[in-house]
């Protein structure tokens, strides 16, 4: 059959025959919603390269979880900006850290909201790099221990997934260990597993302080260039115990996100980054883009290229205007 008697565009005429067609849906429960958590008391801090988005103190948690779990947001992967930094990120993995004191502030307020922490020093440490840092690199095998710790640290304070995102070598299995050893054999591990050394992560480290002192990420995150790679990543993260992977940044990997969705029957998480968000947003203020049609296709374009699950700044955004 040819035109005329096939016609595209009869499935498009109504709102209703475009509905029925809809190969692709989004929901609140598909996404997840990222805090930065700060020291002190009532702090509701603009972030000035993301605006819209807060960081908030420990005591303003419990409502922030509470309006999350009203949306009916799939949880909120947690971040944590210290007081103080060290050369080893010790604030990282102490039980009474910002992040672990976070954690328990979320569970308490409402337990049935899944809380994510994110796992690495990177925020911690006074270089801002994402491990040890040694003779100008990154050394990843010391690293490994603080990691582990930091991921047990979290899961004993309630968090219901751990999420390393710091791309050293061997990581996740180190972390399962760890758990298990920890009697948290059932927490799972939600892997960064191919995170891209990325310009689009510039607002977060404005946001989370974490930008490093010298040199850059390159070392140990990846190159833009490679999409093979990408799936040794996710391969070698699942050998190690992954329960679910991530590709990181969303909008320039869809590629990545579409061919490991062809490739691994994990729960495949997208993260749709701080460069993303900023980026529409600051063309949203100025008019150049209308909202919120360019959110709502941002989301919808991740999730088609085969993310289950995405964190997004824009989760609250999404879930507020939702209707069934
Ligand atoms: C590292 C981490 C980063 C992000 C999430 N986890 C920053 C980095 O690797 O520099 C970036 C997220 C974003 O840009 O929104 N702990």
């Amino acid at each position: 059959m040819a035109f005329p008697e096939q016609r595209a565009r009869r499935l498009r005429r109504t709102p209703a025959l475009r509905a029925l067609s809809r190969e692709t849906r989004l929901a609140p429960g598909d996404l997840i919603d990222a805090l930065f958590v700060v020291e002190g008391r009532s702090v509701r801090e603009p972030i000035a390269a993301m605006p819209g988005v807060l960081r908030l103190s420990v005591d303003q948690l419990a409502d922030e979880a509470k309006k999350i779990a009203d949306l009916g947001l799939g949880g909120a992967i947690l971040f944590g900006i210290p007081a103080s930094k060290d050369a080893l990120g010790t604030s990282g993995y102490d039980p009474e850290g910002i992040i672990a004191r976070a954690i328990r502030a979320m569970k308490r307020a409402t337990p049935e909201l899944l809380v994510i922490a994110d796992v690495c020093l990177c925020e911690y440490t006074d270089h801002g790099h994402c491990g040890v840092y040694r003779d100008g690199e990154v050394a990843n095998d010391e690293t490994l221990p603080l990691l582990a710790k930091s991921a047990v640290v979290a899961a004993e304070a309630g968090a219901d997934v751990v999420a390393p995102s710091d791309m050293m070598d061997g990581r996740v299995a180190a972390i399962r260990r760890a758990l298990d050893d920890a009697r948290l054999a059932d927490t799972p591990i939600l892997s960064y597993a191919a995170k891209y050394a990325s310009a689009f992560y510039g607002p977060f480290r404005e946001a989370a302080e974490s930008a490093p002192k010298s040199g850059d990420r390159r070392g140990y995150q990846m190159d833009p260039g490679n999409a093979r790679e990408a799936l040794r990543e996710i391969a070698t993260d699942v050998e190690e115990g992954a329960d679910m992977v991530m590709v990181k940044p969303a909008m320039p990997c869809l590629d990545v996100i579409a061919r490991a969705r062809e490739r691994f029957d994990l729960p495949l998480f997208a993260y749709q980054v701080s460069g993303e968000y900023s980026m529409l947003q600051g063309a949203i203020e100025r008019g150049w883009l209308e909202a919120p049609r360019v959110i709502d296709e941002s989301l919808l374009a991740i999730r088609r290229a085969g993310a289950d699950r995405i964190i997004s700044y824009f989760a609250k955004d999404f879930a507020r205007r939702f209707r069934g």
